[in-house]
């Protein structure tokens, strides 16, 4: 499957599955969802309180969240002091549904979305700290990405990548079969070799749950 092939499923795959992906940040569901959301998806929340942590003090800085989904961080990133967050997502039901909350929260001030495929979508504007979480799932093409990412990024990337070996991972790509989405996984070395050809040399590799997560330093 090409790279273009793949990338128009997981676009499709998202922008379907926009409302139920949001979902997982709201508080007020079933105890069983709660459950549910906890054990299977439990590490999209906490993925977000660790690059707050990270990217602390996050006060006047500018930051691009590629793959923003439906903004959840770049809100917390605004929220934390940022001066400008550009999130940045080729799924329109995400988008969509970021701009409904950035109107509701009112941080239209700081936050930014735009519908498009990175690196095209960033417009070539530089910012001092990049994210993409829960990104690299999806990405046929990560050490481009991850050269892309250097060239608008001025002092800090953080990236997770799925663990290949996870007990939950039977399941998860079951499910990801079943939807017609591709899911790509990876290992520590897989990742130090793909942080070694995109040029990326000082950075932290941290065991987290389901994920590996990358903090790479630029400055
Ligand atoms: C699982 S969601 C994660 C959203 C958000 N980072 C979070 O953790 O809440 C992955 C997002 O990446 C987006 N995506 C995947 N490949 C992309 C690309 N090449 N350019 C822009 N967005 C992309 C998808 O549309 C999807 O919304």
């Amino acid at each position: 499957m090409s790279v273009e092939t793949i990338g128009r499923k997981v676009q499709a795959h998202f922008h379907a599955d926009a409302q139920r992906f949001d979902a997982i940040y709201e508080e007020e569901k079933s105890a069983f969802a709660r459950f549910v959301d906890n054990v299977w998806r439990g590490v999209v929340k906490r993925r977000l309180d660790l690059a707050l942590q990270v990217l602390d003090p996050l006060a006047g800085k500018t930051v691009i969240d590629v793959g923003c989904g439906s903004g959840r961080y770049c809100f917390a990133y605004a929220e934390k002091g940022a001066k400008r967050v550009l999130g940045v997502d080729f799924a329109e039901g995400m988008i969509d549904l970021a701009n409904q909350h950035n109107r509701k929260l009112a941080l239209t001030a700081q936050c930014e979305f735009r519908t498009g495929a990175f690196p095209a979508a960033a417009g070539g504007e530089k910012f001092d700290a990049s994210t993409a979480m829960g990104f690299f799932d999806y990405i046929a093409d990560p050490v481009y990405i991850i050269s892309e990412m250097r060239k608008v990024t001025r002092e800090t990337m953080v990236m997770s990548f799925p663990k290949r070996w996870e007990w939950r991972i039977p399941i998860r790509r079951l499910r990801f079969l079943k939807s017609g989405c591709p899911l790509f996984l990876y290992t520590e070395k897989s990742i130090r070799k793909i942080m070694a050809e995109a040029g990326v040399t000082r950075y932290e590799l941290i065991n987290f749950d389901r994920d590996y997560v990358v903090v790479a330093h630029l400055k």
